[in-house]
């Protein structure tokens, strides 16, 4: 294989930082590519890319197009594609279906999903079938109705033990890595150590064993909310409105086209002879 691999990932762990992006597109996975080593086709694509509220809206269909997409745009990372809201939770029997779907589709190498202990047996299920799948504990998106709100988990004593009691039974039932989202330092240190696959953090400290962003917020794409935890390296937003604005002004202005964005006229002969 040419590209990262489930294991070159898996044997990371507790040694070099993993580098994680998200990803939605061809464009934006060519630029990426070289720099990570895995990108994630996530589900936060419904919000950042759509406008939606949540991530519940999001289908399969979606998440395949995306995954085609940044596939076509990439050759080394490894392409994960998230498992829509609705597309796992009935049972491993659906999960596995629409998982194979998307593996099938895309040609992406791994699924993630959102869950703790209560998906652990829909984890096993897929990875003994060939389906390698990174968990999601902590902050769950796709919980956002039954908690009320995107925010921070484990501020209590009974949180941040469920959060590891969730960590383990997801590594254990063969999750090849864990994305780790909203929560504090001491609960991500304390499932870091406790699992054998390497922890991806969002908003849950360097004491994880990699990190990942949502590229929009980090290159300041998206400005509808940007979470505590996103450092911004860019501030694109306002480059492409300064582009925009000074085309409008150029077309008002007839400055553009210009004669070298012109086609030539062709002679009357060439025109006649065909
Ligand atoms: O959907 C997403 O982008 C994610 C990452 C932020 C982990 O799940
Ligand atoms: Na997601």
């Amino acid at each position: 294989l040419k590209r990262v691999t489930v294991r070159d990932v898996a044997a990371c762990k507790g040694k070099d930082p993993l580098v994680v992006l998200t990803c939605y597109t061809a464009p934006m996975a060519q630029v990426l590519d070289e720099h990570v080593d895995m990108l994630l086709v996530g589900d936060s694509l419904g919000m950042v890319v759509y406008g939606m509220d949540t991530t519940l809206g999001v289908t399969v269909d979606m998440m395949i197009n995306h995954g085609q997409a940044v596939m076509r745009g990439s050759r080394k990372a490894m392409v994960i594609v998230d498992l829509p809201f609705g597309s796992y939770g009935e049972s491993p029997a659906q999960a596995y279906r629409n998982a194979a779907r998307i593996l099938k589709e895309t040609g992406a190498a791994a699924v993630k999903l959102e869950g703790g202990a209560e998906m652990a047996e829909t984890v096993r299920f897929l990875t003994q079938r060939g389906v390698p799948v990174m968990g999601h504990v902590g902050l769950k998106p796709q919980m956002v109705h039954a908690t009320g709100g995107f925010r921070a988990q484990g501020r209590t004593e009974a949180e941040a033990k469920q959060i590891l009691a969730d960590a383990k039974a997801i590594a254990e039932a063969g999750a090849f890595s864990l994305v780790v989202e909203g929560t504090w330092e001491g609960v991500a240190r304390e499932v870091t150590e406790a699992v054998g696959c390497p922890t991806i953090g969002i908003g849950a400290s360097a004491t994880c064993d990699g990190q990942v962003l949502v590229t929009e917020d980090v290159m300041g794409l998206f400005s509808d909310f940007t979470p505590k935890f996103v450092k911004k390296y860019a501030q694109l937003n306002e480059q492409i409105s300064e582009a925009a604005g000074k085309y409008a002004a150029d077309v008002r202005a007839r400055r553009f086209p210009g004669p070298e964005h012109c086609f030539g006229m062709p002679k009357l002969r060439d025109v006649k002879e065909g």
